[in-house]
């Protein structure tokens, strides 16, 4: 029988274990996913020892992405440049780490709107933390015309800025500052949400849309609630849209398809069984 699981803390709100189980079940692999507390400081023991205890790898959440990067023998390239890890294997007893998160949003991104790199988009992206580092280099490899990025602190965007042009000195970046980002909004053909204003118990993104051209992307990576307020009003304008559940979906594939041997399908029965096990409110 395959064995992972998903560590954190709190690690109770972890969505993984009824995305894993639902593809478990669906799949008819004899395999359990399971969950754990567990603190950054104890992260590196406790993955040295999962082998031993069969398990094939495991998910890594908050807050122990950075602690699970430093514990790692090997790491894929868009781990090593984020220094964070979401997905952990083992390989002759040496321990690999892979991010996934970029992937997903943009394996997401690809299922519901394909095409949409075409013509070299100009795409907003909000927020500076770990989540739009992630999304930055999956994004940059479809070559846009153009990646801008609009923080609240605008030392943290310019920090990321200055990353990624260490590994990617021609990358096409841009700083929007965060008053100017409404304003702004006739520039990009897609816009993404990375900050948390508008999780649930937050506060809204404040964003009006009324700059937004009819043809752009409002994407959003908060997934509870699913439709966000910034959500809600790209639908109301008739802009097109792309939730934060499917990125949790998608990035999810890679890690299954390790453990379990198959490659899993994210499909629209996986998201209804999901979305039913999500707050309304
Ligand atoms: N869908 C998925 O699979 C998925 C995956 C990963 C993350 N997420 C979601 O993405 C969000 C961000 O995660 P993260 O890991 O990047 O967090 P993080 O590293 O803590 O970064 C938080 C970001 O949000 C900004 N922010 C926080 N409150 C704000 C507010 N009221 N107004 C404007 N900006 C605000 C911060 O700006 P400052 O720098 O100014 O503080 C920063 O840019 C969370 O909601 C998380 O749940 C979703």
């Amino acid at each position: 029988m395959k064995r992972a699981l998903v560590i954190g803390s709190p690690i109770a709100q972890s969505r993984s274990p009824l995305v894993h189980g639902y593809w478990l079940a669906q799949y008819g692999i004899e395999g359990s996913y399971e969950r754990a507390e567990v603190r950054p400081e104890a992260v590196a023991e406790f993955l040295r020892d999962l082998p031993a205890r069969g398990f094939s790898g495991c998910n890594v959440t908050i807050p122990n992405k950075e602690a699970a990067f430093a514990a790692c023998d090997h790491l894929t390239s868009r781990a090593q440049s984020l220094g964070a890890v979401n997905t952990i294997w083992f390989d002759e007893g040496r321990i690999w780490g892979d991010n996934t998160d970029g992937i997903g949003f943009v394996a997401h991104l690809d299922q519901v709107h394909p095409g949409w790199d075409r013509n070299a988009p100009s795409i907003l992206i909000l927020g500076a933390g770990g989540a739009a580092r992630g999304l930055a280099l999956p994004l940059l490899e479809r070559r846009p015309g153009l990646i801008a990025f609009s923080n609240r602190s605008r030392d943290r965007a310019e920090a990321l800025i200055a990353d990624i042009r260490a590994v990617m000195p021609n990358a096409p970046l841009d700083l929007v500052p965060w008053p100017e980002k409404a304003t702004s909004l006739g520039r990009f053909d897609l816009v993404i949400n990375t900050t948390s204003a508008g999780m649930l118990g937050k506060d809204a993104l404040d964003l009006p849309l009324d700059q937004a051209p009819f043809h752009t992307i409002i994407a959003d990576i908060v997934y509870v609630p699913l439709e966000t307020a910034l959500l809600a009003e790209a639908r109301r304008r008739g802009l097109r849209t792309l939730d934060g559940l499917g990125m949790l979906l998608h990035q999810a594939v890679p890690g299954f398809e390790k453990w379990f041997g198959r490659k899993p399908e994210v499909s629209e029965k996986l998201r209804e069984h999901v979305i039913a096990h999500l707050p309304s409110r």
